[in-house]
């Protein structure tokens, strides 16, 4: 049998453990959509509360968040381009019918990019190599292209009106711009966030929650004055903040670490600024990436500059978990064209159109990339120990809290430490079945950083067994102090 990757083994523990698994399975699941488990909702919502904390709280910069709806009528994506421009070219077996991405499929033979060239360039470059159908070996059909949004009809009968699942949250923020504009004292920049779901027809949805057909995403729309681009007033706090890029005009010199100012030069300090503080975001959980620019062929047909955030995993290579985007008036101008309404602000007696910079952020592909770098195994006589190292405030729980024995008034005093810890703030859960050491190999594979015991000997010194996950080293701590030494040990 085949060696399991990394990445197969993160896929069977999240299964195991209740992380993800594919939805609607019992009535045969569709690729593309997973749901999260008990284990896996409270890694997400953790992931989701770190990221409002960073940007929305601690960054300190004028940034709301919105909850609009997912489904939007089709005028919403004819003013934002999405009808006509949010395609992937694809070609068609003639034999089995198989449909491909027809940029992957060249990709995957000839092993060099081809996103952004024309369904005709694809083409002929896929007669020119002779290329033929991944599955069967048929002869493929001339590259098309196929809109990527789900789409749905809202109302019954004649009267009904076509309308689409969001591709991306961007148009929920955009249609809402100048009533948030208004409610937050019309001021520039505003930055409008959501969380939520988007959705897309991808042709080939593949690796669970990298490729999927509804995902989450977290966005910020930070809507600008253009003529105030060039300077930030807290640059000066980022400034030497080295930020690892690689160029799309320097591509062949690989990561260079650039500082916030010199890519100033070239961007704008605004959008110089962000790139550091998104580094600073991924630094904290310890997540090592790099800023991949894209060359006009390869940007979104809404961007002007263009910055995939990637993570290198640890089998499949650097790939994109976030975006930053400067997408320009292009929303806001398309909104005002379609809808016939004035979207300009006044700013100092002139009607300007503010642009967006965007911060761009896959929830599901963030929660990959950690449990990529987090899942560790080490072979211990005939046992294999497998935990993840997850950074404690994405953690399932802070501690698990375990009696050594089910009787003997140790229920009694687990609860009691339960309690403590509950009050103190802290997520523990109580388990109580099978070996000590049973428990303790459950909560480190859904990556639990404490364990606590409750012993015999809690009773004579008023003391626990604190276990911590990484490192499996023990220590005695009293109970009086037991919260407050967890929360010392989790601010490290
Ligand atoms: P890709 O090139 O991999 O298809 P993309 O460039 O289309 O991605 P964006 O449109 O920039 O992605 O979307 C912003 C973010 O949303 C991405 O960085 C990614 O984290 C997430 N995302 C996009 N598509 C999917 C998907 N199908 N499944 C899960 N996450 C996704
Ligand atoms: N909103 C940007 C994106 O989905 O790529």
């Amino acid at each position: 049998m085949s060696e399991q990757t990394r990445y197969d083994k993160v896929v069977d523990l999240a299964l195991r453990r209740g992380l993800f698994y594919p939805s609607s399975e019992l009535h045969g699941a569709i690729a593309g959509f997973y749901d999260y488990g008990s284990v896996g909702s409270r890694i997400k919502n953790n992931w989701e509360n770190c990221w409002r904390g960073f940007f929305l709280r601690r960054l300190g910069e004028p940034f709301v968040e919105i909850q609009p709806a997912e489904v939007a009528p089709e005028k919403v994506f004819e003013a934002s381009g999405h009808l006509t421009q949010f395609v992937d070219p694809i070609t068609e077996c003639g034999k089995c019918g198989a449909v491909e991405r027809a940029d992957h499929l060249l990709e995957s033979h000839l092993k060099e990019g081809f996103e952004g060239l024309s369904a005709k360039g694809l083409g002929a470059l896929i007669k020119k190599h002779k290329v033929k159908c991944h599955k069967c070996g048929g002869d493929l059909k001339e590259v098309s292209v196929l809109n990527m949004m789900l789409s749905t009809r809202i109302g019954t009968g004649k009267l009904s009106k076509p309308a689409y699942m969001r591709p991306e949250t961007t148009q929920g923020v955009v249609v809402n711009f100048k009533r948030e504009y208004l409610i937050n004292r019309e001021r520039l920049p505003l930055g409008i966030a959501v969380i939520g779901r988007a959705f897309r027809n991808e042709i080939a949805p593949r690796q669970t929650l990298f490729r999927m057909r509804e995902f989450t995403q977290a966005e910020i729309q930070v809507f600008c004055d253009p003529s105030e681009l060039a300077k930030h007033a807290r640059f000066s706090e980022v400034a030497t903040s080295k930020i690892p890029v690689v160029l799309a005009k320097e591509r062949k010199k690989g990561i260079q670490m650039v500082s916030a100012k010199a890519l100033a030069k070239e961007y704008g300090e605004v959008y110089a600024y962000y790139m550091a503080r998104i580094s600073e975001f991924y630094a904290s959980p310890g997540l090592r990436v790099r800023f991949f620019e894209k060359n006009e062929e390869e940007r979104a047909f809404y961007n002007k500059y263009q910055f995939d955030i990637e993570y290198e995993f640890e089998d499949g290579g650097w790939r994109e978990i976030a975006g930053f985007h400067y997408r320009t008036d292009h929303d806001l101008a398309g909104h005002a064209r379609v809808s016939g309404q004035d979207l300009s602000v006044n700013r100092n007696g002139k009607r300007v159109i503010p642009h967006i910079v965007e911060l761009s952020f896959g929830v599901d592909r963030n929660l990959l990339a950690l449990l990529d770098a987090g899942y560790r195994e080490e072979k211990k006589k005939d046992e294999m120990r497998v935990w993840l190292s997850l950074p404690p405030a994405v953690a399932p729980f802070t501690a698990g809290v375990y009696p050594l024995v089910n009787k003997d008034r140790l229920p009694e005093k687990t609860e009691e430490v339960l309690q403590l810890l509950r009050n103190a703030g802290l997520d523990v859960f109580l388990d109580d079945g099978g070996s000590i050491g049973r428990r303790y190999a459950r909560a480190d594979e859904i990556g639990v950083p404490f364990g606590i015991t409750i012993d015999y000997d809690t009773f004579k010194d008023d003391s626990v067994t604190v276990r911590e996950r990484d490192s499996t080293k023990q220590e005695r701590v009293k109970i009086k102090v037991l919260a407050e030494h967890l929360k010392n040990k989790l601010n490290k």
